[in-house]
């Protein structure tokens, strides 16, 4: 891209010289003679950089520099000056200039001086964008009374660094309501660390959570620092906390009670700071009552409870969902957003989505990528809710030419569901028929969208 340089100067030879090297350059010069005329100028255009001359007769430099804050504040300006001094640097520096350049002009210092400056600017833009985008990513969508409740008591929640116990069915959002918590806290900028409790073997959780000094077990040859550690300042997001042990039970209850902990094998003693917020899928009342959850773990973690509702008790919500995924996922491959048809819209709403929002957002996914054509019609649709959601036939090996990567995914995805199918949803049993571990397990279980319909003694994702 052609970065436009605006050259301010009342002497024409500068302005000459300056604009020929800038243009050999491959910038795009614009020059004014004065402060005034740079004022005008800037009231049409947008230059990358100002380069402003201190000492003009009609407006000096210092003052033109600060009409041109005042107007733009973000605008990049770098001030030259023969009669420098360095008060005049310090002054304009103050008054927001980006750098300073003494004249007689060097055009090796004014090419690299004007470089840096784009760069820094390229950057900053970057940020803007990737924050936007993160921002977007944590953004709790919904228009629904029940969403719009969520999102109040997120609002009174975050800033008020109690402790909040979050709890909802699969794939509801949970662990996006965490994150909206901690970004709406005075600790947005500290880290935000998670650590799911049923994907870690309890072999390393406590480990994982407290850290472990160097010796403290085989193959511990450093010291490392555990999650609870790194949360310092910041929060530790416990999630599946139904899935933690009862003996890693006792140990948190005694770091929440005493805020403070020892790395496993140490016997420093470390002030915990970390504002924990907790999430569970599984009723942690129900838990207590089989004797697999602590009572007075509950109220620590209970301070300020909040329920994320399922899409079923707000379908109003799943168009405006499916829609915001159809502009996203067409966005990310490229390709223009489908609309949804209101018999398509109908369909969806109509269904039980029982993975919630994560199984809509991997539905239309795969809608984006597999439905030809702009409209999305209850007759173009994959099918809901059945494994063959991931499209009909397609491990079959007639028919269309998939891309290898769906037809993975599809054969993995039936393999898992009827592997969790015969052994009941235990997750260690099926984990060890498949030979892999169980946070691997886990994983799959969530990327892929399995989700099965469980009957009475089938209790889903228990071991
Ligand atoms: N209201 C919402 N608006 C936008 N995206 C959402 C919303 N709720 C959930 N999502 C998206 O759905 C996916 C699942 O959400 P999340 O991981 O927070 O759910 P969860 O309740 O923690 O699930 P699990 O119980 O499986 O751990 C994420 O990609 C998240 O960004
Ligand atoms: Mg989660």
């Amino acid at each position: 891209m052609t970065e436009t340089i605006l050259i301010v100067d009342d002497e024409p030879a500068i302005l000459n010289t300056l604009s020929g090297v800038l243009s050999d350059e491959g910038y795009q010069v614009l020059t004014a003679g004065g402060g005034g005329a740079a004022l005008d100028l800037l009231q049409r255009e947008s230059p990358a950089v100002v380069l402003l001359d201190i000492w003009m007769p009609d407006l000096d430099g210092l003052e033109t520099l600060q009409r041109i804050k005042r107007i733009r504040p973000q605008q990049t300006v770098v001030v030259m000056s023969g009669h420098g001094s360095i008060e005049t640097a310090v002054r304009a520096t103050k008054l927001g200039a980006y750098d300073y350049i003494e004249k007689p002009l060097s055009s090796d210092k004014v090419l690299l001086v004007l470089a840096h400056a784009i760069t820094e600017q390229q950057l900053a833009d970057e940020n803007r964008h990737l924050r936007a985008a993160i921002d977007e990513r944590f953004e709790i969508l919904g228009t629904s009374p029940a969403i719009q409740r969520l999102r109040d008591q997120i609002a009174v929640a975050g800033p008020s660094l109690s402790r909040v116990l979050i709890s909802g069915e699969n794939g509801t959002g949970k662990e996006l309501a965490a994150r909206a918590i901690h970004q709406q806290s005075p600790r947005r900028n500290r880290p935000f660390i998670e650590i799911n409790c049923a994907a870690i073997p309890e072999s390393l959780i406590e480990s994982e959570l407290f850290g472990y000094e160097k010796g403290a077990f085989t193959g511990a040859v450093e010291q490392k620092k555990g999650r609870l550690e790194l949360a310092n300042g910041g929060t530790l997001f416990l999630d599946e906390i139904g899935d933690m042990s009862l003996p890693t039970q006792a140990k948190m209850l005694r770091v929440l009670e005493e805020r403070e902990f020892q790395r496993v094998g140490g016997p420093k003693t470390h002030r915990m700071d970390a504002r924990i917020i907790a999430a569970s899928n599984k009723s942690l009342s129900d838990e207590i009552q089989r004797g697999r959850f602590r009572e007075d773990l509950f109220y620590r973690l209970n301070v300020i409870p909040l329920t994320v509702p399922s899409l079923r008790e707000r379908k109003e919500d799943i168009p405006v969902l499916a829609r915001h995924f159809l502009e996203r996922f067409g966005r990310e491959q490229g390709t223009a957003t489908k609309r949804l048809a209101e018999d398509a819209a109908a369909a969806m709403i109509s269904y039980g989505w029982p993975g919630n929002v994560r199984e809509l957002k991997n539905y239309i996914e795969r809608l984006v990528i597999m439905v030809p054509g702009d409209v999305i019609t209850s007759s173009s649709m994959l099918p809901l809710g059945s494994p063959a959601a991931i499209g009909p036939a397609s491990t079959s090996l007639d028919g269309p030419v998939r891309p290898l990567k769906q037809a993975r995914a599809q054969f993995e995805h039936d393999h898992i569901l009827r592997a969790l199918e015969t052994h009941r949803w235990n997750i260690s049993r099926t984990a060890e028929a498949l030979g892999v571990e169980r946070s691997h397990l886990h994983r799959k279980i969530k990327e892929l969208g399995i989700h099965g319909k469980p009957t009475e003694e089938q209790l889903p994702l228990v071991d």
